[in-house]
């Protein structure tokens, strides 16, 4: 093969070593996928003295980016240092030099995504990010090639690896969130720092990014509802299960009239196909109007899984360059469709009361419910107690607006202690 393509390659952390692990093992065979051999030229590093998870020649190593642009040999810039700044700046240099992108920065797709998909494409160039949503799982390709075809009415997905790992335990364990958060992070499988995990920020990247590509119009990470899983208890699983759900944190994207747009703990009725997913596996379960269902599953993070989806794109952005056909899927973000407001939102709630157990409580609560058009789908109450009791209430559909006219009336009434969880609850 005569044809040789050179990539610059920006970080050599978890994911950069698995990038530059795979092209040297599948070297042969990416060489023959591509139509070209594919050659790191150079690596950019923080520290030139600092030792690496490959073996990389010193001479490949730069602590400067200038020397990876000024480097008229590479054709691809790969992305993985991660964060805005400067991953923003050196990329949009990259593509303003002509050089296609590929990048695994979901928080920097996420937020300005728009922007480096509008550069390649006046620059005639590709910016692929396949590894930003899902590590290892394909969604953005799939979305933009082998279902674009559809009408994207439902994208829900398990994103973070934490606190898929943090619910399945709570589960298996019976055990209480902060103490299963703490041996995660004993383990290594949660952050020394877990807040982007735990409070549903990083799913939050992750749902902007494909309810953008799913829905074809800018979903902005501020537009996006988002509540973590520090509030979910050991009961709640408990009780979940009783009614036959499991509770897991939901990336979710509709469209009916607008989109809707949120992230927080789930409900999800065991049949469905995200209620299987457990510990650190990812899934996003796609809804269109030619597919009808479909299920994508795997490993969301990771050095090797995470690294497939990264050379995976370098080697379409490969093919590009060797057939000089750049820039032939760019934004698709066509109209600027509505977001709905969340208390406009449709959704079935649990809810979890503590009550005192006097006679004609329950009447009190759903009366107060059904004026504000909240109608129940079960109940449980268990055991009688002098102090307070639980009372499990799970509704239909309703209008979250309305719901919570209706919780407030409720929290003041005096056998009501507290209003201690209310959880949504997804149909299947
Ligand atoms: N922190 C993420 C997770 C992995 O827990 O799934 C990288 O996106």
């Amino acid at each position: 093969m005569e044809k040789e393509i050179k990539v610059g390659l920006l970080g050599c952390g978890t994911v950069g070593s698995g990038v530059y692990k795979i092209l040297e093992q599948n070297a042969t065979s990416i060489a023959n996928k591509s139509g070209a051999k594919l050659t790191v030229a150079k690596v950019l590093v923080k520290d030139k003295s600092e030792e690496l998870l490959v073996d990389v020649a010193s001479d490949k190593l730069t602590d400067d980016f200038e020397e990876i642009i000024n480097d008229q040999e590479i054709e691809i810039v790969v992305e993985l240092i991660g964060g805005v700044h400067p991953a923003k700046e050196f990329i949009l240099e990259a593509l303003k030099s002509g050089r296609s992108v590929v990048t695994a920065n979901k928080e920097l797709v996420a937020k300005h995504g728009h922007e480096l998909l509008i550069t390649a494409r006046e620059m005639g160039v590709d910016i692929y990010f396949e590894a930003s949503v899902g590590g290892g799982i394909p969604i953005i390709s799939p979305l933009k090639e082998d279902l674009a075809g559809n009408k994207i009415t439902n994208i829900m997905g398990i994103v973070n690896g934490t606190t898929n790992y943090i619910l399945t335990k709570m589960e298996q364990e019976g055990a209480e969130f902060s103490d299963v958060l703490a041996k995660a992070q004993e383990l290594g499988y949660a952050e020394a720092n877990p807040t982007s995990d735990i409070e549903g920020h990083d799913a939050a990247y992750k749902l902007a990014i494909v309810a953008s590509i799913a829905f074809e119009s800018k979903v902005d990470i501020d537009d996006i509802y988002i509540e973590g899983i520090t509030g979910i208890t050991k009961e709640d699983i408990l009780y979940a299960q009783e009614l036959d759900y499991k509770i897991k944190l939901l990336a979710i994207g509709k469209e009916d009239n607008g989109i809707e747009v949120r992230v927080h703990p789930t409900l999800v009725p065991i049949e469905h196909p995200l209620a299987n997913v457990n510990d650190v596996f990812n899934a996003i379960f796609v809804e269109g109007n030619a597919i009808n269902e479909v299920m994508f599953y795997g490993p969301g993070a990771g050095q090797m899984p995470t690294g497939s989806a990264v050379v995976g794109d370098i080697i379409t952005a490969a093919r590009n360059v060797n057939f000089s056909a750049q820039g032939r899927i760019s934004c698709t973000c066509f109209e600027q469709k509505e977001v709905i407001a969340q208390k406009e939102v449709m959704s079935s709630f649990y809810l979890r009361l503590e009550v005192l157990d006097n006679p004609g409580v329950l009447g009190k609560i759903t009366g107060l419910l059904g004026e504000h058009q909240v109608s129940i789908e079960s109940v449980i109450q268990k055991g009688r107690s002098n102090d307070t009791v639980p009372l499990v209430l799970v509704t239909h559909q309703v209008k979250e607006g309305d719901l919570n006219a209706a919780l407030e009336k409720i929290a003041s009434l005096s056998d009501v202690k507290e209003v201690a969880s209310l959880i949504r609850v997804e149909e299947y």
